[in-house]
């Protein structure tokens, strides 16, 4: 969908179907930045410890609205390519690109379980909090390792429950999400994306912090403060501002019972060489 199309979309509403969208697709036509976990402090976490150099390839997948692809591209000489199934997401994606005038990224629609490149095609892999919305999940880790060359690292940005969260603020996240997410703890991603052919090197956690009412308002009204949605009909924008509102406060609570992980995994050949004297990292409390 380009800009015309989003706009005639929008146009075209009234506030009871809004009421009864899923968060994609308020993502598609309000432009929700829908920031990845961590933002650019993930990106460039996985920066430090992924040297990239101007003819690495990295891959965005299940990009969205481009936030990570222009993150990396702005740190980055490496080209990046992000791919997601949601046109409507890829306009908005190609838009910001544009303004930010970084010639190094670009945008390709596909699903993540076809990827359009060729075996060993990318340095860096990059994967936020998408394989969750993927049924055929082993198919989509293979064509992860697939478009991955031999010494790439594989990015994996996995949310996982670190406590139960109550039942019914689950159901009501998976309807608003319009995808199953079955209570999974981080193991679960650490067996999903174990493979013969690369090795967990980078295994890091972090945690959400409870955002205020009055943020969350103030978040709500930047994301309507947009030129494409002040023109609405009043109706329709508060539809919109409360639908939005409404997603951000469900979100906050589940995120009380989630954490997010920077998972790194490197394709083979690994170093052959045995070691003995194994070590860790201590943290300051130790
Ligand atoms: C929760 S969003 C995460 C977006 C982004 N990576 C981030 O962290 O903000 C999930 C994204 O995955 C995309 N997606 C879902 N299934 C996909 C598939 N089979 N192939 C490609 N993209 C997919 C959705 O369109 C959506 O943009």
């Amino acid at each position: 969908m380009d800009s015309t199309a989003i706009d005639d979309a929008l146009a075209s509403l009234d506030a009871g179907e809004i009421a009864g969208m899923d968060f994609s697709t308020i993502v598609g036509l309000t432009n929700e930045p829908n920031t990845p976990s961590g933002a650019g402090e993930t990106v460039r976490r996985i920066l430090q410890q992924v040297p990239l150099h101007a003819s690495s390839r990295v891959l965005d997948v299940g990009c969205n609205t481009g936030f990570a692809s222009i993150e990396f591209a702005g740190w980055a000489t490496a080209s990046v390519v992000g791919v997601d199934i949601n046109p409507t997401s890829l306009a908005f994606a190609r838009g910001k690109a544009g303004a930010a005038a970084l010639p190094n990224v670009s945008f390709t629609q596909c699903s993540a379980l076809a990827l359009p490149f060729g075996d060993s095609s990318f340095d860096l892999v990059y994967v936020n909090n998408v394989t969750s919305f993927i049924r055929e999940r082993a198919r989509a880790v293979g064509e992860f390792y697939r478009v991955l060359r031999a010494r790439g690292v594989l990015a994996v940005v996995p949310i996982f429950y670190h406590r139960q969260p109550p039942a019914s603020l689950h159901r009501e996240v998976e309807r608003a999400v319009g995808a199953d997410i079955p209570v999974r703890g981080k193991d679960y991603w650490h067996e999903c994306f174990a493979t013969p052919v690369a090795e967990l090197f980078f295994d890091e956690e972090y945690e959400y912090i409870y955002q205020s009412a009055e943020r969350i308002d103030w978040y709500a009204d930047h994301v309507m403060s947009q030129p494409h949605l002040s023109a609405l009909p009043a109706a329709t924008r508060a539809a919109l501002a409360e639908r939005l509102g409404y997603f951000y406060r469900l979100f906050n609570d589940n995120l009380s019972y989630a954490r997010f992980c920077i998972l790194l995994y490197r394709k083979h050949p690994p170093n052959p060489e045995p070691i003995l004297f194994k070590t860790r990292r201590l943290s300051a409390a130790d």
